[in-house]
């Protein structure tokens, strides 16, 4: 019980990694408020849950919507200890095919939408004391340039860029800004991902997952579950000296 007595809000938590992470907090202790964009999903996945879990319907790239949910969040969990910044788009294409609407979706869900998520959270966090806790989630994709990736890439760097400066910035609030760089972490997320690679690479549907897999060091892709106990952890008190880091969490990917 970890987290026991904490409060969180993760976004795009209907699905995925973000829904992994919610049922990790409330196992240690946690009320958490699921967000996400996909209203009948996220109710459906708090319901789930079990009553620590809270839905709640926000749109990370609308204000209004931004300051609704943050509101809705808070008026049943009671504070705000923690935000997962998790919710995300992916694309890909090459570079002459990219098009000027895909690069202004993704950056207003993966930059804009966390910027203004964590900006949401630090006012809440510094309004009611004692500090808290900001998880951005970034990407291995956001360490290096992929050929065929340039817009997910290139907002995922912007995420890297985006936890240093709130890290230094918040940290005399007592919150703490970090994030974390997943590697392939298989689920719906890379299902999609494989039907682009199966698109630009001529492969059958299955084949990348299955190369990326036996390509990581660890000996395959990651789970949403390998990734809990890093999000535990920089939630606890033995974590408050960690501030604007990005923890990869991959299986020994990146660095490979
Ligand atoms: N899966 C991977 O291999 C992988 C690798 C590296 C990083 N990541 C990152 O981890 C995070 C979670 O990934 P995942 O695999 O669970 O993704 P996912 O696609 O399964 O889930 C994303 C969730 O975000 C929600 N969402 C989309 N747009 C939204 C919006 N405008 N407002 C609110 N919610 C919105 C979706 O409805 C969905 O529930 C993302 O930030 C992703 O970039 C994932």
């Amino acid at each position: 019980m970890r987290l026991a007595g904490k409060t969180a809000l993760i976004t795009g938590a209907a699905r995925g990694i973000g829904l992994e992470f919610a049922r990790a907090y409330i196992a240690e202790g946690a009320r958490v408020a699921l967000a996400d964009i996909n209203e009948a999903a996220v109710r459906a996945a708090a319901e789930g849950l079990g009553p620590q879990a809270v839905p709640v319907v926000l749109d990370v790239t609308r204000q209004d919507s931004i300051d609704a949910g943050f509101a809705a969040a808070v008026a049943a969990l009671g504070r705000l200890d923690i935000l997962v910044n998790n919710a995300a788009l992916f694309t890909a294409a090459p570079i002459v095919e990219i098009t000027r609407a895909d690069y202004d979706r993704l950056f207003a869900v993966n930059v804009a939408g966390t910027l203004f998520c964590l900006q949401a959270a630090a006012r809440q966090m510094i309004a009611q004391g004692g500090g808290g806790t900001i998880i951005n989630m970034a990407s291995q994709a956001g360490r290096r340039g992929e050929s065929l990736v340039g817009v997910y890439c290139a907002t995922k760097a912007a995420v890297i860029s985006l936890t240093q400066s709130a890290g230094l910035n918040l940290i005399s609030h007592g919150i703490n800004v970090n994030a974390i760089a997943p590697g392939v972490v298989d689920g719906e997320h890379w299902d999609g991902v494989d039907a682009f690679f199966a698109k630009y690479e001529g492969k059958v549907l299955g084949q990348k997952k299955r190369e990326v897999g036996d390509a990581v060091p660890f000996g395959r892709m990651g789970t949403a579950a390998d990734l809990t106990g890093m999000a535990i952890f920089l939630a606890t008190p033995e974590a408050k000296y960690i501030v604007a880091q990005c923890f990869g969490v991959d299986g020994g990917n990146w660095m490979a």
